[in-house]
């Protein structure tokens, strides 16, 4: 086998080439070609992507762009996710192909066919059916990472009935407030799940979310990690208990929708205020999500997929359920830690399952790195053929380890950047792209990037600047759910045509894009997307605080990680013990992994004179760095 080689690059540091087996595999051979076509003609190019799917009904126009921003995508078509994700794949022989391959934290593995797997959404959908769910509503899931979450999330989409899926790890308030603004009337949830050996109890921190927010007449709970739980009388129902009734047959018709109807909404957090709903819609995200994973990852049908993110973020919508299943891939999921029991947990499955292609975050491979080579090395990992990245930018270190014990130099890394607003892998190499290690490469095919300055002009290459996207493509978002002012002022008002992604980036002299990140007051934890906004108001929830400030500052592991500056309430001492309940009160609120760091204690917080709080100059503070402009602000 012809093995990569890595060449200096006296700009960027190493190239690394992909060997030519990888190369010869590859599904998209020439990308300057096939990029040239999608910006010459993008409407054909998607058309002819839309083409290899069903369509009930083939749409009139591929793009509607008569009312910028709110873009529509095939319109006039007729469609159902479902339809190309289970229903065409069950007239084949891949009715027999196992779908998803699932195993449980404590070690029980549970597989399904697309024929099992489409046979448990059917029951499911008319179970929902039956339970009053109809086209339009929307149904908030709230569950561990099991398989039950994707037939879930599949059984919804499958009677027209959008899903907003809230991640297991999140709690009470962020639960409250997506239930709320989605209007929900079914929740969808589990006694428990599984992480680092011990039980998170789903069930009761559904159970004080919806004292909260009554608006949830029923709610069906899984049965997972079995201990006792409140179910309440004419609310709460078990989810085995409905799937034995008659009217759970396994026939169900898939509903027609039109192409822009909603497929989903997913809560995501910005600059301000509380977590907006990003709607998806069945044909474009389709469409989008089909072609970017084929593409990218080369999928093929002896495959054993695995995409180690959660359902509950974007990454798992596009890519554990949707992507793979309209590609008639086969999907590994895994529900627990990566170091559960031992360090060698992951490697360990990819042995076992002959796992080829993972697609994971820097923090992942940072947190395993730390443990050394050994654990990887004791096992066979040669079943994998390429290697993903995404969430945050991949420093070159974890980038090298990840490709050198993980991948022995076979398997190149797909550095993807995206969104959960874009629907798909927005900026990528393609397994033939050359590579640097850092660099997202370059977009994918009908992306037209740009990195430009404050009045939008395109800056020279090698310097920083704004990216943004400027021409609309079939995944992108088409509006904050119930908020389009919202849609329009976040994304499409400071550059006007062009999209504004919120992060900084260069472009280097090859043309290749270096994610620097987010230019705004969003934190990456981990890869986990949160807002300072919400951590802020976590914290004055509490009645000791009066103020508070969030900031990211720079982790090892996890990126970024948050820290807090309050300041209390008259009557309350500040106490090592009081920064310790406040911590513990944004993890009841948000979730673990909003808790902060660190919460300190202050009598004022630097301000501007119309009274927003200064984060740059708090962090700039923290980490000693020169303060810049400060002329705005307040004495
Ligand atoms: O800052 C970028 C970072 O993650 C942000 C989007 O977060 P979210 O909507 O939660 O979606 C994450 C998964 C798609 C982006 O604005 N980001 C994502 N992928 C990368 C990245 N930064 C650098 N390199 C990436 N590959």
């Amino acid at each position: 086998m012809v093995q990569p080689t890595a060449v200096k690059n006296e700009m960027e540091g190493d190239v690394y080439h992909p060997s030519a087996e990888v190369v010869s595999e590859a599904y998209i051979q020439d990308y300057d070609k096939m990029y040239q076509r999608s910006m010459d003609d993008p409407e054909d190019f998607w058309a002819d992507l839309a083409g290899e799917l069903d369509w009930y009904k083939k749409w009139d126009q591929v793009l509607d762009d008569s009312n910028p921003p709110f873009y529509k995508w095939f319109v006039g078509g007729k469609t159902n996710i479902i339809q190309n994700a289970l229903d065409r794949h069950v007239k084949t022989y891949r009715k027999n192909k196992l779908a998803l391959v699932w195993e449980g934290e404590p070690g029980d593995v549970r597989t399904f066919s697309y024929f099992a797997l489409n046979r448990e959404v059917c029951k499911f959908a008319n179970l929902l059916r039956s339970m009053g769910v109809e086209k339009g509503d929307i149904v908030t899931i709230y569950l561990p990472r099991i398989p039950e979450q994707v037939i879930a999330m599949l059984a919804c989409a499958k009677i027209g009935a959008p899903h907003s899926v809230v991640y297991g790890g999140f709690s009470v308030e962020a639960l409250a407030e997506r239930i709320e603004d989605a209007e929900s009337r079914v929740l969808i949830t589990a006694d428990g799940g599984w992480l680092r050996g011990k039980i998170v109890k789903l069930k009761d921190i559904a159970d004080e979310a919806m004292a909260r927010q009554p608006t949830i007449e029923s709610c069906i709970v899984i049965k997972r990690t079995g201990q006792e739980i409140y179910m309440e009388a004419g609310r709460d129902y078990w989810y085995d208990e409905l799937m034995g009734l008659p009217i759970s047959n396994s026939q169900s018709e898939t509903v027609q929708m039109d192409a822009e109807d909603p497929l989903f909404i997913l809560y995501t957090s910005g600059t301000t205020g509380r977590p907006k709903g990003v709607v998806h819609t069945h044909g474009g995200y389709m469409v989008y999500t089909y072609s970017t994973l084929k593409c990218v990852f080369d999928i093929k049908d002896e495959d054993r997929w695995w995409c180690a993110a959660d359902p509950g973020w974007i990454t798992g919508h596009s890519y554990i359920v949707y992507g793979p299943l309209l590609n008639g891939a086969t999907s590994f999921m895994y529900e627990g830690a990566p170091t559960h029991p031992y360090p060698n947990r992951w490697w360990k499955m990819i042995e076992n399952y002959g796992i080829t292609i993972l697609y994971t975050a820097p923090t992942a491979i940072r947190g395993l790195m730390r443990f050394g080579d050994a654990w990887a090395n004791r096992h066979d990992l040669s079943s994998l053929r390429l290697l993903g990245s995404v969430g945050e930018p991949i420093n070159p270190e974890a980038w090298r380890w990840y490709y050198q014990v993980v991948g022995k130099e076979r398997s190149p890394i797909m550095d993807t950047w995206w969104q959960t607003e874009t629907g798909g892998f927005m900026i990528t190499p393609l397994p033939i792209t050359p590579l640097k290690p850092g660099s997202a490469t370059k977009p994918f095919f009908g992306i037209d990037v740009e990195v430009v300055d404050e009045e939008g002009e395109v800056v020279p290459p090698g310097e920083e600047g704004y990216l943004v996207v400027k021409k609309p493509w079939p995944g992108m978002l088409r509006t904050i759910y119930r908020d389009p002012e919202r849609y329009q002022q976040q994304y499409w008002e400071k550059f006007k045509t062009k999209y504004q992604t919120g992060d900084s980036a260069r472009r280097d002299k090859d043309g290749y894009l270096w994610i620097i990140g987010r230019m705004d007051d969003v934190i990456k934890v981990s890869g986990y997307r949160l807002g300072t906004a919400e951590v802020e108001s976590a914290l004055v929830s509490h009645p000791a605080v009066a103020e508070a400030a969030a900031i990211g500052l720079p982790h090892d592991i996890k990126g970024n990680a948050i820290h807090a500056y309050v300041i209390l309430r008259s009557g309350y001492e500040q106490s090592e013990k009081l920064g310790d309940e406040l911590r513990q009160h944004v993890g009841h609120e948000i979730g673990p992994i909003a808790k902060p760091e660190q919460v300190g204690f202050v009598e004022s917080l630097p301000k501007t004179r119309s009274g927003k709080i200064m984060r740059r100059l708090l962090r700039a503070r923290a980490l000693g760095e020169p303060e810049g402009d400060i002329s705005t602000l307040e004495d």
